[in-house]
């Protein structure tokens, strides 16, 4: 900050520009990104930056994702609504990249709207993409078919129609959303992609769907989601130039990104900082600050390799002190203590300028804590978890204990006022990472937060 606001001390206007400067404003963007396998706390951490933001961005995903926040003790889950909803003057963008399922985005709102929350379209509370493409019923039937035939091998997805939904952005088939505003180019776009679908339905030996049928519900709910559709990209860049701070809400975490997680136990999108630009419609260049949501200890729903996961007591009881329920779909998800290596790894795929360390008080009343730091794999040491699931089957974690602590952590206000070992297991988070820890999470509530360093700085 200090050197973009000693180039608009200059006066140089393109340096200005170039830097978030606009009008002798600092601006800033910033990412919030799970840095395990989802679940970590992004919401809360998303509803806590955007008291400074003037836009909240989701980029990716769509309601696989459920992010919670709890606000004077009432408690929202959302799928598909930004974090930033229930702060006011915020503009929340569900951005391009998104897969939307209307029903569900629709009954989101609905159910902002009865108690209160949601405001006029014309405020501008809400964008949703003309771009991001439709989560139709057909890919949820797909998912939910593909998954059953898996049986013991299945992925264990949400069942919300994600991935079918993705693979019609590559394919080029998608229905996007500007298409429910148009009832002949719906039309036209459901020739080009349903008989494939009943198809490929008849052979899985699921329900098909029926043309005009679709067309029908399809127009009724876009009716509907219509005062909000808009460019997303382009009010996200004019956001940014005209000088807005911005928060990008990533969902999933970064173990489950389509490329660099543990596939194919993953999703289906770019879950890590590189998603963001080609999601949101900005630039690489346009990101300024990277928060990295870690959970102080590790969980995972769904299938796939988790080398630090508990399945003795010690899991037991992280799942029931931490409620680790899925905030989505209501599975119990699979705990185990953190794992370094992985967040390393986390790390060198996002940037993170700073960590969110949430569910501290979870950890409370334990006499120890296990923390991986490595894996051994063939005698080889990896100081970085190696994803591959050939090596990941052999790799054995290396873990180091900690001391716990006894000490109620919810009242705290100040890293001063933790306890001493909960110092020490902070501190060491941060010195294995190379990552300051700006934020600690001390309770699922909004003000159960610790600011410890400005997670809006840059380095
Ligand atoms: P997200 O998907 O990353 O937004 O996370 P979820 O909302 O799916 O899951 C996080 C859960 O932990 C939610 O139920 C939150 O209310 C809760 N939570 C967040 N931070 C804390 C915390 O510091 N302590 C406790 N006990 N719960 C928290
Ligand atoms: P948030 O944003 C945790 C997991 C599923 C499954 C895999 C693929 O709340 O952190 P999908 O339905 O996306 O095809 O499922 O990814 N998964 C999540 N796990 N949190 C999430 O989102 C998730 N979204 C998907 O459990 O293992
Ligand atoms: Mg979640």
């Amino acid at each position: 900050h200090l050197g973009r606001l000693s180039d608009a001390l200059l006066g140089n206007a393109l340096a200005a520009q170039r830097t978030g400067i606009v009008g002798g404003v600092i601006m800033s963007t910033v990412a919030v990104i799970g840095a395990q396998w989802g679940d970590e706390g992004k919401g809360k951490v998303v509803d806590y930056l955007a008291e400074r933001a003037r836009f909240v961005v989701r980029y990716q995903g769509g309601n696989n994702a459920g992010h919670t926040l709890v606000v004077n003790g009432e408690k929202t889950i959302l799928h598909l609504v930004p974090s930033g909803i229930l702060v006011d003057g915020v503009t929340n963008v569900v951005g391009d990249g998104t897969v939307i399922d209307p029903w569900v985005l629709l009954g989101e709102l609905e159910g902002l709207e009865a108690r209160g929350a949601m405001r006029a379209p014309e405020s501008g509370q809400l964008v949703i993409g003309r771009r991001a493409a439709i989560v139709a019923p057909y890919h949820v039937a797909l998912d939910k078919a593909r998954e059953q035939r898996l049986g013991k091998g299945k992925i264990g997805t949400t069942g919300r129609g994600i991935g079918p939904a993705y693979e019609d952005v590559a394919a080029r088939r998608a229905i996007r959303v500007a298409d429910l505003l148009d009832r002949e180019r719906l039309s036209t776009r459901l020739d080009r992609v349903l008989d494939e679908k009943n198809a490929l339905l008849s052979w899985l030996q699921v329900e098909t769907f029926e043309k005009e049928d679709l067309i029908e519900r399809l127009m009724a709910v876009g009716a509907r989601l219509a005062p909000w559709i808009d460019d997303a990209g382009k009010r996200v860049r004019q956001g940014i130039a005209d000088g807005h701070d911005v928060v990008f809400e990533g969902a999933q975490g970064a173990m489950l990104d389509v490329l660099h997680g543990t596939y194919p136990y993953v999703t289906s999108s770019q879950t890590t900082t590189g998603g963001i630009a080609s999601g949101a419609g900005t630039h690489p260049r346009q990101l300024d600050a990277v928060v990295g949501v870690v959970k102080a200890y590790t969980t995972r729903v769904g299938a796939g390799p988790f080398p630090t996961e508990l399945h003795d007591h010690f899991g037991q009881s992280l799942r029931e002190k931490g409620q680790e329920f899925g905030s989505t779909t209501g599975r119990p998800r699979r705990c185990g203590w953190l794992d370094i290596s992985q967040l390393r790894y986390a790390h060198q795929l996002n940037g993170f300028t700073s960590l969110a360390l949430t569910k501290l008080d979870v950890l409370t009343g334990l006499e120890s804590i296990q923390i991986c730091v490595g894996y051994l794999v063939d005698g080889e040491r990896w100081d970085i978890m190696p994803t591959d699931s050939d090596l990941m089957d052999r790799a054995e974690p290396i873990t180091i204990e900690l001391a716990g602590w006894d000490e109620d952590v919810r009242e705290a206000s100040t890293f001063d006022e933790l306890p001493e070992n909960a110092k020490a297991y902070i501190n060491r988070i941060q010195s294995e990472l190379g990552v300051p820890v700006g934020l600690i999470s001390v309770g699922p509530g909004r003000h159960e937060t610790i600011r410890h360093q400005d997670l809006w700085a840059t380095a």
